[in-house]
């Protein structure tokens, strides 16, 4: 079987991500089965996580297979010098899909390249997050219907944030309008501005953030200023409250738009916001899991065919 890692869903086409988004809903309807009994899945967590590592492994359970891996790389042998490629070529040999979130950029690429398990990248570094982008994708289509000319508008660390760099990417099949809204310091950076340009996608930068300025968003996706990406401390207190979402800035937004937020939520969204009929951050974080239950069976090559037809559904 060809190697079906999933490093960055950027480049599926339209028809790939329907048929996901399509596995995804079949496991919304139904999200518990033995689909996927006998199989062994890995989760690699060399950086911290709740929501993706308790999600793929709440995926994993739920569709009968059983889980191994680390939360916590400081109970492995790479404490004893053991190298990313002698790791992976390890775990290749007790599992059947590697979930794998590392702090290096390139490290998803890099572990898929070292064996013919399939690699799923659960974040690496600042560069991509394409589960994330999944359920976000998969959370937009639910909320507005489309994916198509929607106005997304990205607020917060723009440099850092692996969510937006993905996400950006993946939706620019369907004609998107973003807005950045960052301080200079975390603006989107140019690698993704001028993919942007490159690919046609309409773009605006701004660094307000009011009432006024948000009212004619479909969907604002808060994210989170990244304290452990910064090399000076003193530039993150500088900047990590520079965008706060109040839920007095929602008077006049369109009755459609959803608040996103990949989570967690430091300050960024003041609790108030939570009451709101916009937010939808917690909705969200649920539908990881039928994403990642999607994404799980598409590397073992279990189609959407496959899910209609499974007859091993548990009411
Ligand atoms: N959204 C996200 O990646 O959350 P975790 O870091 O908790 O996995």
């Amino acid at each position: 079987m060809a190697n079906r890692s999933i490093v960055s869903i950027a480049n599926y086409s339209r028809e790939k991500l329907q048929n996901l988004l399509d596995m995804a809903g079949e496991f919304e309807k139904c999200p518990n089965r033995d689909i996927l009994k006998g199989k062994v899945v890995a989760t690699l967590f060399f950086e911290p996580s709740t929501r993706t590592r308790l999600s793929f492994e709440t995926a994993a359970n739920r569709l009968g297979a059983r889980v191994i891996g680390f939360a916590d790389p400081k109970a492995t042998s790479s404490t004893k010098g053991e190298t990313l490629k002698d790791t992976i070529k390890m775990v290749s040999n007790y599992a059947d899909v590697i979930v794998m979130r590392h702090k290096l950029e390139g490290a998803a690429q890099y572990a898929s390249e070292v064996t013919d398990v399939p690699i799923i990248n659960a974040g690496d570094g600042s560069n991509l997050h394409p589960s994330q982008t999944m359920l976000d994708l998969y959370s937009i289509y639910k909320t507005q219907g489309t994916l198509e000319n929607l106005k997304i508008y990205m607020v917060g660390d723009l440099k850092y944030g692996r969510t937006v760099h993905s996400l950006l990417m993946t939706m620019r099949k369907y004609n998107p309008e973003f807005h950045f809204i960052a301080p200079k310091e975390l603006e989107m950076p140019e690698e993704y501005k001028e993919y942007c340009v490159k690919n046609g996608i309409k773009y605006v930068e701004q660094t307000d953030f009011t009432e006024d300025t948000i009212a004619d968003a479909d969907i604002l996706y808060m994210t989170r200023v990244q304290r452990e990406r910064f090399t000076d401390l003193m530039e993150y207190e500088r900047v990590k409250d520079a965008y706060i979402l109040r839920a007095d800035m929602l008077g006049k937004c369109k009755p459609n738009m959803k608040i996103l937020h990949p989570l967690p939520r430091v300050n960024e969204i003041e609790y108030a916001v939570d009451d709101s009929k916009h937010a939808y951050y917690f909705e969200q974080a649920h539908n990881g899991l039928f994403a990642r239950e999607a994404l799980i069976c598409d590397v073992l090559g279990i189609t959407l065919e496959d899910i209609k037809n499974d007859k091993t559904v548990i009411l």
